[in-house]
């Protein structure tokens, strides 16, 4: 029987971090071996925010030292640069025919960004859902492992497919699904005690992959808590669970226990609950950090993986864009 299909990608504005790893990356090394697995870097998604030419390969190249890094293998699972597939961008041609204004603008990332951006409301920014359809029906891959803040673009996926299928009385798009750890969509959070970990919330509440010991001890020390619990087993406030949630992302589940007790008797001392999140982050990091160093020093390497994965990439994609060149009735 055939595999099912995953599909997945990135946005390189900057490092990779663990809200990326725990939401992502890390279901994109478990997935590579079970499924037929495409991972792709969004290098046309990060246009929406304006990089200049000279910083699209780099950030580009940095998430894919990355994804090597975190162990995913060219040889067990398809990698490559969104920019390498053109079908994807004639596919989000199609699918753009058929999102509507309304539905795009209610999605929760468009009214975000329009908030913090009022200048720099374009076109793509509107149809960063369509585009992400786009992504994901060009390989007609089923499941797509995301973090929380994905689920809404998952939905409208779901939806572009359905509509095509419907209006072309045809069965070619699977309607895909978000995946996370076997608990559910992960959402890490930002160290600054509410939000999620990533850029929007600021570098100093964000761990990024490639951030030294040094860095990341100071980034924990100064993360936001409070005066401490004055009952016992009291509800922990947003900031000290975010705090948890971090603890639980990296740490021991005998650490977890043992902080979680002290909180409950209120003999917790946050600077020693930090100190270990830190050394545990720290431990957590470090590895992968030296990893993507040396990974990003080898650029024939890196470029040699990039054009593995397009050839890949590309037997897939115009399998599926023939298919949908013919249902929507174009010259074969
Ligand atoms: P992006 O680049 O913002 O994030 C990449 C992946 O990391 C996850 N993530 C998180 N998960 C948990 N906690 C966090 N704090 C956190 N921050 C980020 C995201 O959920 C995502 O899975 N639109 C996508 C990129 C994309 C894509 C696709 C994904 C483009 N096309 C097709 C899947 C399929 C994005 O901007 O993710």
């Amino acid at each position: 029987m055939a595999k099912d299909i995953v599909c997945s990608g990135v946005r390189p504005t900057g490092n990779l971090h663990l809200g990326n790893y725990f939401g992502a990356l890390r279901n994109f090394v478990r997935m590579q071996d079970e499924y037929d697995c495409y991972f792709f870097v969004a290098d046309y998604h990060s246009l929406t925010t304006h990089p200049t030419p000279g910083s699209i390969y780099n950030d580009a190249s940095a998430i894919l030292a990355a994804y090597l890094a975190a162990g995913l293998d060219p040889e067990r699972c398809t990698i490559y640069l969104q920019s390498d597939l053109p079908e994807t961008a004639e596919l989000y041609l199609f699918l753009n025919m058929n999102a509507y204004l309304g539905e795009l603008e209610r999605v929760t990332s468009f009214k975000d960004k329009v908030r913090q951006n009022p200048n720099n409301v374009n076109a793509g920014l509107l149809t960063y859902p369509t585009l992400m359809a786009a992504d994901i029906l060009i390989h007609r891959a089923t499941r797509v492992p995301v973090g929380k803040d994905q689920e809404q673009h998952l939905e409208m996926t779901r939806t572009y497919a359905q509509r095509f299928n419907t209006m072309y009385g045809s069965e070619l798009f699977p309607l895909p699904q978000a995946v996370g750890s076997p608990a559910g969509l992960v959402k890490i959070p930002a160290l600054n005690g509410s939000g999620k970990m990533g850029k929007s919330e600021g570098e100093a509440s964000t761990i990024f992959l490639t951030d030294e010991p040094s860095v990341i001890r100071k980034k924990v020390m100064k993360a936001k808590s409070d005066s401490g619990p004055t009952e016992p087993n009291q509800k922990k406030p947003e900031e000290i669970e975010n705090l948890f949630a971090l603890l639980r992302a990296v740490s021991t589940e005998e650490t977890v226990r043992h902080f979680d007790e002290l909180y409950n008797n209120c003999t917790i001392r946050y600077g020693d609950l930090k100190k270990q999140l830190a050394d545990d982050m720290v431990a957590f990091v470090e590895p992968l950090r030296q990893r993507i160093v040396e990974l990003r020093a080898d650029s024939e390497g890196l470029r040699r993986v990039m054009d593995m994965g397009r050839e890949k990439a590309h037997e897939s994609a115009k399998r599926t864009l023939d298919e949908v060149r013919r249902i929507i009735g174009y010259r074969h």
